[in-house]
C-alpha cells in the first residue's frame, strides 16, 4: 500500500464543484481517498453559494470551511495556520471557470488536481502553464482513463518493443446521450457542454476526444506532427460539434484517428483503442477495462486480464491494482490512480524535496496544454474543410 512518506500525515483537500445534482466532483471526492491518503476538510462546491454550503453536508465538510465561493475558499484557507490549511484544490466545474480557478489556487501555492479540458482557449491555456512554471506546485489533470491498470500495461508494451514499430492507432470515444437536444430540458450537463461560452470552441471534440487523443499519446508515446479534422453538428439547432473524425500523423511516420461521438444511439461511455505494431497487435475498451487483446499472426490470441500477481504484468501495471484479479476494478480505481500519483509528489513538495514534473504517471499542466492545442487545431481544421496543421505535443513529458 502506498503511503505519505516522507509526509507522514494525510493531505488535506479542498473541492470545487461537485455540489448537488452534479456528475464529475463525487468522482474526485471518492477516489481522492480511496488509498487513505488524504481527507476531504473544505469545498466550494456550487456556483450558488446556497447549494454551495449545503452540499457540503454530503461530503462531511464542516460548515465553517463550506465556502460560498472558490474566493473565499482560498483566503479563508490562506488564513488559516499552515498545519490546519489545505494541501490542494481539486476543480470539477465546468471547462469555462478552470482557469480563474486554477490560476488563483496555482498563485496562491496550492497544488492542484484539475479536470479537463484544462481551460476553454489556447490563450487560457498558456497564461495557466506560465503561472504553473513560475510556481513549485503539483499540477495533474484528470486524463483519468490513463490510470487504468491495462491501460499502463499497453503502454509498457509499446514502450519495451514487444509491439514493434508502431504503424498505426485508432481512438474511438463513442456516446449516445445528446443524439436528442437536451440542451433545451433541465439537463444541465447538457446545457453547458453545447454552449460554446461555457465549453469551448468544440462540443464532443472538447469534451471527450480530447480524453481519447490523450490515450493514445500516453499508450503510444508517438509524437504528432499534423492533423485533418472533420467536426459536424447532427442535432438541429445545436452550436457545437456533436460527432467528428481526427486523422493524426505522427512523426515516426505513424498514422493515428481519432473518431467521437455523442449522437450514437444506445451507446455509453465506449472508449477503445487498438494499436497496429509490426510484430504484433493490442486493443483495449474502457467498458471492459480489466481485459487487454494482444494479436500475433499466425498465434492464438491472448488475453492479458487485470492481475497484479500474473508473471505477464509489469511493475507499473502490477503496482496500478487494488484487488486481486477478477474483482473488478474500473472509473473510480483508474480515478483514484492518477491521485495517488499525484500524492507521490505532493508529499515530496510539502517536505520540502525536489520533485520531477515530467515523466510521472499523472497527466501534468503540459498534457492539459497539449489537449487544448488538439481542440484549437481539430476545429481550425475542420473550418478550413480538413486542413493539416501542425499539432505540439508536450515534449518535456516523454
Ligand atoms: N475526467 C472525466 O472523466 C470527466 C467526466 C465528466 C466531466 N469531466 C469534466 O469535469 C468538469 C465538470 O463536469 P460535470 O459533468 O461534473 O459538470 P456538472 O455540471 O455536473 O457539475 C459542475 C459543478 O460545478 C459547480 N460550479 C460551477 N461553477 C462553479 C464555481 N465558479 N465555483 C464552484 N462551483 C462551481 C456547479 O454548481 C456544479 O456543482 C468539466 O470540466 C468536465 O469536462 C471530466
Amino acid at each position: 500500500m502506498p503511503t505519505n512518506e516522507p509526509l507522514n500525515r494525510k493531505l488535506r483537500m479542498a473541492l470545487v464543484g461537485g455540489g448537488r445534482g452534479s456528475f464529475i466532483g463525487r468522482v474526485h471526492a471518492t477516489a481522492a481517498v480511496l488509498d487513505n491518503r488524504a481527507q476531504l476538510v473544505a469545498g466550494a462546491l456550487s456556483s450558488d453559494p446556497v447549494r454551495a454550503k449545503e452540499s457540503a453536508e454530503d461530503y462531511a465538510i464542516s460548515p465553517d470551511r463550506a465556502y460560498g465561493s472558490y474566493q473565499e475558499l482560498i483566503e479563508k484557507e490562506l488564513a488559516l495556520p499552515e498545519d490546519e490549511r489545505i494541501d490542494f484544490i481539486s476543480i470539477a466545474t465546468p471547462n469555462f471557470t478552470h482557469f480563474e480557478i486554477a490560476k488563483a489556487a496555482v498563485e496562491a501555492g496550492f497544488n492542484v488536481i484539475c479536470d479537463k479540458p484544462l481551460t476553454l482557449d489556447m490563450p487560457q491555456a498558456e497564461a495557466l502553464l506560465e503561472a504553473v512554471e513560475k510556481s513549485d506546485v503539483v499540477f495533474a489533470v484528470t486524463h483519468n482513463y490513463t490510470g487504468y491498470p491495462l491501460v499502463r500495461q499497453a503502454r509498457q508494451m509499446v514502450t519495451s518493443g514487444e509491439l514493434g514499430e508502431i504503424m498505426a492507432v485508432r481512438v474511438n470515444y463513442i456516446q449516445g446521450w445528446l443524439v436528442e437536444k437536451l440542451e433545451d430540458s433541465d439537463q444541465k450537463q447538457a446545457a453547458w457542454r453545447t454552449d460554446p461560452k461555457r465549453s469551448g470552441a468544440a462540443g464532443c471534440f472538447g469534451d471527450i476526444a480530447t480524453h481519447a487523443y490523450n490515450l493514445g499519446r500516453f499508450i503510444t508515446g508517438q509524437l504528432p506532427e499534423k492533423i485533418s479534422c472533420h467536426l459536424k453538428t447532427f442535432v438541429g439547432g445545436r452550436q457545437l460539434d456533436d460527432y467528428g473524425h481526427a486523422v493524426i500523423t505522427y512523426e515516426n511516420g505513424a498514422l493515428g484517428t481519432v473518431t467521437a461521438s455523442q449522437i450514437t444511439h444506445g451507446r455509453e461511455n465506449d472508449v477503445a483503442i487498438e494499436v497496429d505494431g509490426t510484430k504484433g497487435s493490442l486493443s483495449w475498451r474502457q467498458e471492459n477495462p480489466n481485459e487487454l487483446w494482444v494479436r500475433r499472426n499466425g498465434n492464438a490470441h491472448q488475453l492479458h486480464t487485470r492481475d497484479p500477481n500474473a508473471p505477464f504484468m509489469s511493475q507499473i501495471a502490477a503496482d496500478s491494482c487494488r484487488l486481486p484479479a477478477g474483482h473488478p476494478e474500473a472509473f473510480f480505481e483508474a480515478f483514484a490512480n492518477i491521485y495517488r500519483a499525484a500524492y507521490d509528489n505532493m508529499c515530496l513538495r510539502i517536505s520540502g524535496k525536489t520533485f520531477e514534473t515530467t515523466d510521472t504517471l499523472y497527466p501534468n499542466i503540459y498534457d492539459g496544454v497539449e489537449g487544448m492545442y488538439f481542440i484549437q487545431q481539430s476545429v481550425a481544421s475542420s473550418a478550413d474543410n480538413g486542413a493539416w496543421l501542425p499539432l505540439k505535443h508536450a515534449t518535456s513529458r516523454r
